[in-house]
């Protein structure tokens, strides 16, 4: 009995020598030393297909080489559909983030951080979770983290919240307001939307938030624009990319537009066609992150 005990002992340590070790094993060649860092940032949009909003991902790719020199800055996006549009309409080639991925793993990079770039952690973000947990289970030498979207905690959005207020579209007159048009979800992120209305203004003027496809909608926003007496709105889309979206749901004139809605109820409207991502100070918060999943913060 004892001395089985002790050989089942044994075995468990001999077993435990060898876990220990593999790592070493992976490495040929590199048994003394860690291989050197590789390092590369993904970045990882939904994308647009509209080739002037395209034109905002150039700042926030020079905004990261600026901020992490001499790592490897490289894009992906998630939706097929824009993918498959941008390769026939414009010939461009955007890669999938396994695509992506599978290619810094081709080309030797051993320690890559994907950044999000969404603005919630939503259905799409969760998708990019599971792609990047199929690559973490493929160990090796590839080490690879991820680094969490705009809003993913009550400190960002106190944090974005302090930047779009210090930063509307114009100087503010009385009776004027902001209205910020979130994309709005489904997902149980999707919280993060009526938690950002509460935190830039409690439903009060001037900064309100609603959302295309969720909670606030924006039959709320209106009730509360008409209850506070606004008369004229600016129209800011709360999103990465000044798309489809921002063009047609918010300033299109067709007559369930944002724009033709507000305006209906006598409320003159504004629409800037900016996304948050031309602002410095949100990459910044980007930037932040992907620092902090480089730091091993996230994931
Ligand atoms: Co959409």
């Amino acid at each position: 009995m004892q001395a089985v005990r002790i050989r089942s002992l044994l075995l468990t340590l001999i077993l435990a020598l060898i876990i220990g070790a593999m790592p070493a094993l992976a490495h040929p060649g590199h048994d003394t030393k860690p291989p050197e860092a590789k390092k590369a940032i993904l970045l990882v949009s939904f994308g647009t297909s509209m080739p002037k909003a395209q034109a905002v991902f150039d700042g926030v790719d020079a905004a990261f080489k600026n901020a992490f020199p001499g790592v490897e800055i490289r894009w992906a996006f998630t939706s097929k559909t824009v993918r498959r549009i941008v390769a026939e309409k414009q010939g461009k080639t955007w890669l999938s983030p396994a695509e992506a991925l599978a290619a810094l793993k081709d080309q030797g990079y051993n320690k890559v951080i994907v950044q999000s770039l969404h603005v919630i952690p939503g259905a799409e973000f969760h998708d990019l979770v599971a792609t990047v947990e199929g690559f973490k289970v493929m160990g090796g030498c590839f080490m690879v983290r991820l680094g969490m979207p705009l809003c993913s905690t009550t400190g960002d959005l106190k944090a974005v919240a302090a930047i779009l207020k210090k930063s509307p579209p114009a100087k503010l007159a009385k009776g004027e307001a902001v209205v910020f048009m979130g994309h709005g979800t489904h997902h149980p992120a999707g919280v993060a939307y009526p938690a950002m209305a509460y935190i830039l203004g409690r439903g009060h003027a001037p900064f309100y938030m609603g959302t295309v496809e969720g909670y606030p909608s924006l039959d709320d926003v209106v009730a509360l624009l008409k209850a506070a007496k606004v008369k004229k709105a600016y129209l800011v889309p709360f999103m990465t990319v000044a798309g489809d979206h921002a063009t047609n749901d918010m300033a299109g004139d067709e007559p369930d537009s944002w724009k033709s809605v507000i305006n209906k109820a006598g409320i003159k409207t504004k629409c800037v066609l900016e996304p948050i991502t031309t602002n410095p100070e949100i990459i910044a918060i980007y930037v932040g992150h992907a620092k902090a999943a480089l730091q091993g913060g996230h994931h």
